[in-house]
């Protein structure tokens, strides 16, 4: 699979989540977890609950390294949504989880979002690797349209 976006990283002018927020909306990920896993489906019924959206709760689900989200799909977006989110990975999640849940209403072939914390390559943020049966491949200066770009390079 071949590397998309190896130009340098985006710049840091993305507005970032305060870590107050963070630490609240974890606990509530917290809450909906079932022995330490959490299902998409929850956290969408949450983001409705509480009137967040959903790329914040995903960031949040990433900062809490004893949960795990549930993957639903042979093929993953993992997203840095930790240092990264000044460097646009709240948009590449909200691009990702909109993308996500219009395939699975057309039918079509869709994925797990995946948050982490970080991906070690912190000077080529944002970064996202995606992992499929054949590999994975990880994906620097990530924007909305080279996400939009990805998902359609690997799913069609
Ligand atoms: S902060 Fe995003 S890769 Fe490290």
């Amino acid at each position: 699979m071949r590397l998309f976006g190896k130009g340098p990283a985006a710049p840091q002018v993305h507005k970032t989540m305060p870590m107050d927020q963070i630490m609240r909306l974890a606990g509530e990920v917290e809450d909906i977890a079932q022995s330490g896993r959490v299902q998409a489906e929850a956290l969408d019924d949450l983001s409705a609950d509480l009137g967040v959206p959903r790329e914040k709760l995903y960031a949040s689900l990433g900062s809490s390294p004893h949960l795990e989200l549930e993957t639903e799909h042979p093929v993953q977006f993992v997203v840095c949504s930790g240092g990264c989110q000044q460097r646009g990975a709240l948009v590449a999640l909200q691009t990702l989880l909109d993308a996500r849940e219009d395939r699975m209403e057309e039918g079509q072939p869709a994925f797990d979002v995946i948050p982490r914390q970080c991906l070690t390559r912190c000077q080529q943020g944002a970064v996202a690797e995606v992992r499929t049966p054949d590999g994975t491949a990880v994906l620097t200066a990530i924007t909305a349209k080279s996400i939009t770009d990805a998902i359609k390079e690997v799913l069609g």
